[in-house]
This record gives structure tokens, sequence and C-alpha cells, in this order.
């Protein structure tokens, strides 16, 4: 990995960020089943200031997108996505992300940020924690399926085919 740099989030960056999103993401599972173009539209419009990615010679290695409010909260900022391309991971690019989306989402009158972190993702949790989160309220989805119907949960919807379409021609393309 070459010299890394960690620049707002910019519209020439959409492309390689929702893709990047799609290979980071189990997109058929909670918590992130609304991974889209339109999701990742939305963050940089709504409050640019707090989307950065992290680049390199060859290209992006990695996103925070933040916005404000969480849960109707106007004093609540809302550190939703981060990831990191895997040649990017444990070399503390995630921290700098946090640290500018945060600082970002302080300045725009952020009086504390949420962040919500799957259970089994222990180094999102682990990364969450060394940047100053401490566990809040713990939300745990129950899921009741319709016993008339074989699909087994609501954390493995069924599959959008334009969606499936977008993850594999994510998985197919290099970091840009
Ligand atoms: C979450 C993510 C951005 C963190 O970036 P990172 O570079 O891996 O973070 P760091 O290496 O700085 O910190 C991860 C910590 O978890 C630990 N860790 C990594 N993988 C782990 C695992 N499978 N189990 C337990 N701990 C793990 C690391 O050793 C490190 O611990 P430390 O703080 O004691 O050094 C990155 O892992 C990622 O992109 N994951 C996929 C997308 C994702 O899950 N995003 C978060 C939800 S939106």
């Amino acid at each position: 990995m070459d010299h890394v740099d960690i620049i707002p989030m910019q519209l020439s960056h959409l492309d390689g960020v929702l893709n990047l999103g799609y290979r980071a993401y189990d997109v058929d599972a909670m918590p992130y089943t609304s991974w889209s173009l339109s999701t990742v539209a939305v963050h940089w419009d709504a409050q640019p200031e707090a989307c950065w990615v992290a680049v390199d010679d060859e290209g992006l290695l990695g996103f925070v997108l933040g916005s404000l409010s969480y849960d109707e909260r106007e004093d609540w900022g809302y550190l939703e996505w981060i990831a990191l391309d895997e040649r990017a991971r444990g070399k503390g690019v995630a921290s700098v992300l946090v640290q500018r989306c945060c600082d970002a989402l302080f300045a725009a009158g952020a009086s504390r940020i949420i962040t919500d972190v799957e259970s089994s993702n222990q180094a999102s949790a682990a990364m969450m924690r060394r940047n100053g989160f401490a566990e809040g309220v713990t939300v745990t989805l129950f899921v009741r399926p319709d016993p008339d119907k074989s699909a087994p949960a609501a954390t493995h919807p069924p599959r959008d085919p334009a969606r499936a379409r977008l993850r594999r021609a994510a998985r197919a393309t290099s970091t840009r």
C-alpha cells in the first residue's frame, strides 16, 4: 500500500464507493440490506462534509458516510457506513476516516454520534471502541418468519435481481 490520502468524497468517487460497499457488506443480511446507490447519494447530498474516502495511487481504499440526524434527533450524528478494501485493513486507515467524519458532525452541531455495529463484527466494534465509542443501548432484532413460507428469516430477504447483478459486478471489479 502506497501513501494514503484521506480526502472529502467527490461525485467521481460514487461508483467506487458503491462497489466497495457491495464487496464489503453482505447486503442480503441486516444491517446492510439498505446499501444502494441512493443510500450513498443521499448521504453525500445531505452532509458532504461527513463523507470521506481513503485513496492511494492504486485507487479507492475505503470510505465513511455520516449524517445528521439520527432517529429524528437533529443534534445526534450518525456514522452509518464505513468500509475498507481488504488491503487497507489493520493499518489505522479506518480510525482516520472515523475521526474526519466525527469532526465534521460535531462541527455541524452534533452533541453525540451514534454508530451501530452488528454483534458478530468484532473488527468494527474494536475499532469503534478505540475511537471513543462505547456501547449504549443494545437492540436485538427478533424475527418471526411466516410459517407458510419456506424462507427462513427476515435476515435473508428475497434476493433483488438488480442488486445481485450489481454485487456480482462489484466483486469482479478491482478498486478504482
Ligand atoms: C470495520 C472496518 C472498517 C475496520 O477497519 P480495520 O482496518 O479492520 O480496523 P482496525 O484494524 O483499525 O481495527 C480492527 C480491530 O479488530 C481486530 N480484528 C480484526 N478482525 C477481527 C476478527 N475477525 N475478530 C476479532 N477481532 C478482529 C483487529 O486486530 C483490531 O484490533 P485492535 O483494535 O486491538 O488493534 C473493516 O474491518 C471493514 O471494512 N470491514 C468490512 C465492512 C464493515 O464491517 N463495516 C462496518 C459496518 S458499517
